[in-house]
């Protein structure tokens, strides 16, 4: 990055980032080079986002094209590749109804609306509490932020509204925090930004069977674990239904879009008036999204994130076995993996050297360093970017 740039950047950009020092101009598949045509293996993904990689020819076609005709009109009115794209969406998941936002914090503020107003249209105006978990993260406006457990992120915006956190996987504290004023409990399959936590075996199950108990609401946060992302098309896939569920980062493979999903019987919930967006589900959004459904089809993306996260899984198993004495161990699904690092370790610290070895990753949580590369990263990009941060592992010295 040029001395210049990051002069103005620094004297300009809001700081309330702390990026590296470096300007990706141009991106490959899971390749990003620099201006000097140095290139980094990018097993981040921009944070689980770019699903098809960059620069994938057909997601570019698509936005040219829709770019070329019409890329915006409001809600005013229709536009083809929005209503094109809740079809599609609600075909893939059995939801019926799909609301488009641009990220995945608005899809989240969706989701805590609805439920307040669907308690609300029916009388019950005072089920306002949501029951969350310890370390969620479901996004930072003050609604979305009111459900995300990480303390830290909460401090200094004052009283967020009733939401009770309760340990993740805990069904018993959730049991014991259901009252009637519970309007819905909401769950991330698996705790992205928390540490690439899985929800243990049968708990999303469970929790629909309390909320449903309780009369409450399940929502079920799929931003970072939907589209493909773990190995299936989403994360509580075959385990069992939410009323509404959000989606973002991968949908738009790097156009910005969110989603909410849900069932027929909340299609009330919010009626015109109670909630929108200027942009959400605008066209060129929405095509960009359908080119990435449709590249996961032809490339067969979701069943082969299942096949290369199992692999990735057995790599970063094997890096926890080799350097114990810095590794803890591995978990996570699908292409959504963590290689949790001993105490005293600080993933964030860590990552200047990855990236100093080629490698882009990201931290979740205070240990953990995470692997979310673009589904269409191949076997041997995996097997090269493990090996270079397990060289950078080992030259750490013990904690
Ligand atoms: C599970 C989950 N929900 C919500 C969000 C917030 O999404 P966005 O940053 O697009 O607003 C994130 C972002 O990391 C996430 O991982």
């Amino acid at each position: 990055m040029s001395e210049d740039l990051l002069e103005i950047a620094k004297r300009r950009l809001y700081p309330n980032y702390k990026p590296t020092a470096f300007v990706p101009v141009r991106g490959e598949g899971c390749v990003l080079f620099d201006a000097k045509g140095q290139r980094w293996l990018d097993l981040c993904a921009g944070v689980a986002v770019s699903a098809v990689g960059h620069a994938h020819p057909k997601l570019v076609a698509a936005i040219e094209e829709q770019a070329g005709r019409v890329m915006h009109v409001s809600n005013y009115f229709y536009n083809e590749p929005n209503i094109r794209l809740a079809d599609e969406l609600c075909k893939r998941t059995g939801y019926s109804r799909a609301f488009f936002c641009n990220s995945g914090t608005e899809a989240n503020e969706a989701l805590l609306k609805l439920a307040r107003r669907h308690y609300y249209a029916k009388g019950e105006k005072n089920r306002l509490r949501v029951i969350a978990f310890d370390n969620a993260f479901h996004g930072r406006t003050l609604g979305a932020l009111s459900m995300t457990g990480t303390p830290k992120y909460r401090e200094g915006y004052g009283d967020l509204g009733p939401v009770t956190h309760v340990p993740y996987g805990d069904l018993d504290a959730v049991g014991k925090n259901l009252n009637a004023d519970v309007a819905a409990i909401i769950v991330e399959p698996v705790q992205g930004e928390g540490g690439v936590l899985p929800a243990p075996r049968g708990f999303l199950a469970d929790l629909r069977a309390l909320a449903t108990q309780n009369g409450s609401l399940l929502l079920i946060d799929e931003v970072q674990t939907g589209i493909g992302r773990v190995g299936k098309f989403l994360g509580h896939e075959g385990e069992t239904k939410a009323d509404a569920i959000a989606l973002a980062k991968g949908l738009g493979g790097g156009f910005p879009i969110g989603a909410m999903l849900t069932t027929e019987e909340l299609a009330g919930a919010l009626p015109p008036g109670t909630h929108g967006s200027t942009f959400g589900g605008n066209a060129l959004a929405c095509a960009a999204a359908l080119a990435v459904l449709k590249i996961l089809d032809e490339e067969n993306l979701v069943e082969g994130a299942r096949l290369k996260g199992e692999a990735l899984g057995r790599m970063l198993d094997a890096t926890a076995k080799e350097l114990p004495n810095v590794c803890e161990g591995a978990r996570g699904a699908g292409l959504l993996r963590g290689l949790v690092l001993k105490k005293g370790f600080i993933a964030r610290e860590i990552l200047p050297k990855i990236f100093d070895a080629g490698v882009l990753l990201t931290a979740a949580g205070e240990n953990v360093l995470r692997f979310s590369p673009p589904l269409v990263v191949t076997e041997a990009e995996l097997a090269d970017g493990v090996k270079l941060v397990r060289g950078v592992l080992s030259e750490l010295k013990t904690a």
